[in-house]
C-alpha cells in the first residue's frame, strides 16, 4: 500500500482592486448580469461569463424551472451559449458569481466542472475559473482540472475503438 496527496494550487484575492484590469472588468460585467438569473425557487442567483479568444464574452445565468431538474446552473447556460455560436474559438476564461457570498466563493457543481473539462480537453489549452461570491475572496484556478481531479475523459471511452 502507497499513501499518496495530491496538491491544488489556487490564488486568493481578498480584493478587485488586486487583480489585473481585465479579470476585474469581467467581474463586474459577470455581476451585472446577476439581475437576469431566473431563480424563484431557491433564490440563489448566478452568472457566468466566457471569455473566449478574440475577446468575445458570452454570459449565462441560473435558469430554473418548477420541474426542478429541467432548470440549468449559469455555467452550462454560459458554455454551451458560448459554443453553440462559436464552436471553433477557445474558451480563455470562466467567470461564475454568485449574488449571495460568505468569505469564500462557491464552487461550480459537479456536473459544470465535468462540461467545462470536455471543452478544455478538446481544446488542449487550460481553462482558467475566476469565481466570487457577493463580496467574498476571489478565487482563481488555471485550470479546470485543478477544480476535478481524476475526471473521466472522453479519451477514457474513445481509445476502446
Ligand atoms: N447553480 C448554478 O447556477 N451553478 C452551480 O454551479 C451550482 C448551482 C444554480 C442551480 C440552481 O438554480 C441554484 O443555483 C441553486 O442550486
Amino acid at each position: 500500500m502507497i499513501n499518496k496527496k495530491i496538491e491544488i494550487k489556487f490564488k486568493e484575492y481578498s480584493d478587485l482592486k488586486e487583480l489585473a484590469e481585465q479579470d476585474a472588468s469581467l467581474i463586474k460585467l459577470a455581476d451585472e448580469n446577476l439581475i437576469n438569473s431566473y431563480s424563484p425557487y431557491s433564490q440563489f442567483k448566478v452568472s457566468s461569463l466566457i471569455l473566449l479568444e478574440d475577446n468575445i464574452k458570452v454570459l449565462g445565468t441560473n435558469q430554473e424551472n418548477a420541474a426542478y431538474p429541467s432548470g440549468l446552473c449559469a455555467e452550462r447556460v454560459a458554455v454551451f451559449s458560448a459554443k453553440s455560436t462559436y464552436p471553433n474559438k477557445k474558451i480563455e476564461k470562466v467567470i461564475i458569481v454568485t449574488e449571495k457570498g460568505n468569505e469564500f466563493p462557491f464552487s461550480p457543481c459537479g456536473s459544470c466542472r465535468q462540461v467545462l473539462m470536455e471543452y478544455e480537453l478538446k481544446q488542449k489549452k487550460t481553462i482558467e475559473v475566476i469565481l466570487k461570491s457577493g463580496n467574498s475572496k476571489i478565487w482563481v484556478f488555471k485550470s479546470i482540472k485543478d477544480l476535478l481531479p481524476f475526471a473521466f475523459e472522453a479519451e477514457d471511452i474513445l481509445k476502446k475503438e
